[in-house]
């Protein structure tokens, strides 16, 4: 469905974001035909280049990030000839790039105007202010901002005063591109329309669950962001902390973002917080070495870093959410960078039977339900049936599998194509509220906190490998293991 004529300008245009994902997932709402032929997408940034320098930038960073995407030139030609570019350093007052972006802009106010933020979060407040003071916030206009928001509680707070004195809440769209990821949105269906499931969603039937999020790809060229940030930062305050809300949120009412973003917040502020004398007992820091990836040799991050460093590419967590449905069940998290393969699930551990009533000299393996975001979606329920055939009874762990791959042949389009649309539409369900950001960054917050004050180190694992040993033996403790597939 096409959207109304919309205007974008993308802050950060020659930047990373911008041109692996923002302007490809522009591309292919084009090529859908969601995107009106009046709209106009604006690169901005301090590299200095025109329209036609920008256009060349980003097709041939679109040919080198996904090589086997086939566009041929004339196609590309009509979608860049909705591609212009402003030179301008967005932190300074004023000047001839506002001057030229003002001009680009000009009767295109009754048009939705979008400006997104593709910047370091420091920024993201005068950035803010300098929009509004070239008099480019037309009435209705959007912000959408990149995580992270700021480093900490402190930090975020600053950054929502700040870009909330310009923009209203209901115009500030706070981005974690894992909320557009189909199957992310699949689990609200999953949970909430099949019957079968809620009645056993709490922590009289499930023994425990797992969120994994396991990447194969160091921190490469990113390594000097990356060093302040950690795995803590990066990748749990969001995208972990998101997955965990919408599998363990009670049921909205509906799904008006008000709504649901109220839900997700009650298990944010359920978490129980990890202090100084329990981290070590509940989190795990690593941080991988020389190893291998893609049966090559890999460096070790301090070796992609060009220094000696103590942060986490690795982070395990035992969370547990002080509620009525989850009480006494932990909520096991990880995420880590260079581990053995690239993959996110959620695995739901059912508890064993009560009673066995077949033994047939094997371990009996429980009841999972395994949520695969990437690659390969799909679910699978792990169930114990007989082995067929006869000579008595014996048992064989099988999954019951609904793989996305052969259910449904369409393309899936990318998170950001996704969430570029919404907020066009103005649907804010999909991104974070302040307050929602606000409450991760407080339990993080106490677990950096705890780190700093008991000096936690971030034991070594080689690349290519499922983690420091230490995030195994956090689950043995527990008699639990990690579920590494069947
Ligand atoms: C980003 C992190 O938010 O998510 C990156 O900053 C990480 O470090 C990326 O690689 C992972 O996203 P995806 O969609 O590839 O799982």
């Amino acid at each position: 469905m096409p959207v109304t004529a919309f205007d974008l300008v993308v802050f950060g245009a020659a930047g990373d974001l911008s041109l692996r994902k923002l302007i490809p997932a522009l591309f292919h709402r084009w090529r859908d035909n969601q995107i009106p032929a009046e709209s106009k997408i604006v690169g901005v940034s301090r590299t200095a280049m025109d329209d036609d320098a920008f256009r060349k930038l980003a097709i041939e960073s679109f040919r080198k990030f996904h090589p086997d995407e086939i566009i041929d030139d004339s196609e590309w030609a009509a979608f860049a000839s909705q591609l212009y570019y402003a030179e301008l350093d967005a932190v300074k007052e004023g000047g001839e790039g506002w001057a030229r972006l003002k001009d680009l802009l000009s009767g295109g106010e009754d048009k939705q105007r979008v400006f997104y933020l593709a910047l370091a979060p420091g920024l993201y407040g005068a950035v803010s202010a300098n929009i509004d003071a070239a008099g480019l916030k037309s009435p209705g206009a959007r912000i959408v901002l990149e995580k992270p928001i700021g480093t900490d509680l402190q930090s975020a707070h600053a950054i929502n005063e700040a870009v909330g004195a310009v923009f209203e809440e209901e115009s500030i769209f706070r981005i974690d591109h894992y909320l557009g990821k189909e199957t992310v949105q699949n689990l609200i269906v999953l949970r909430f329309m099949n019957s079968l499931f809620e009645p056993v969603w709490n922590a009289n039937a499930i023994d425990h669950i797992e969120i994994t999020v396991a990447e194969s790809i160091g921190a490469g060229g990113r390594a000097s962001y990356y060093d302040k940030a950690g795995a803590l930062r990066d990748m749990v305050q969001n995208h972990l902390l998101q997955l965990l809300c919408l599998v363990a949120m009670e049921p909205p009412l509906d799904l008006s973002p008000d709504t649901l973003r109220d839900e997700k917040i009650k298990v944010l502020r359920a978490l129980r917080p990890i202090t100084k004398d329990n981290a070590r007992q509940t989190t795990v820091r690593g941080q991988y070495g020389k190893g291998a990836a893609d049966s090559e040799v890999a460096p070790g991050y301090a070796e992609e870093l060009g220094a000696e460093s103590t942060t986490e590419t690795f982070v395990a967590i035992k969370a547990n959410i002080d509620n009525w449905r989850w009480k006494g069940m932990p909520i096991y998290l990880r995420t880590g960078k260079r581990m053995k393969d690239r993959r996110s699930e959620i695995i739901i551990q059912f508890k064993e039977v009560a009673h066995a009533l077949i033994n047939d000299g094997g371990p009996l393996p429980p009841t999972r339900m395994v949520i695969r975001l990437q690659p390969d979606e799909g679910v699978r329920l792990l169930l114990v049936t007989k082995d067929p055939g006869p000579g008595g009874m014996r048992l064989r762990y099988v999954p019951l599998n609904l793989s996305y791959a052969d259910a449904f042949k369409a393309r899936y389009p990318d998170a950001y194509e996704r969430l570029l649309m919404a907020v066009v539409r103005g649907d804010l369900a999909l991104f974070m509220r302040r307050d929602e950001v606000e409450a991760a960054w407080r339990w993080v917050d106490g677990i950096l906190e705890a780190w700093e004050a008991d000096g936690t180190p971030a034991y070594a694992y080689a690349a290519g490998t499922e983690g420091p040993a230490q995030a195994a033996m956090m689950l043995d403790r527990d008699g639990r293991e990690w579920f590494e597939g069947v």
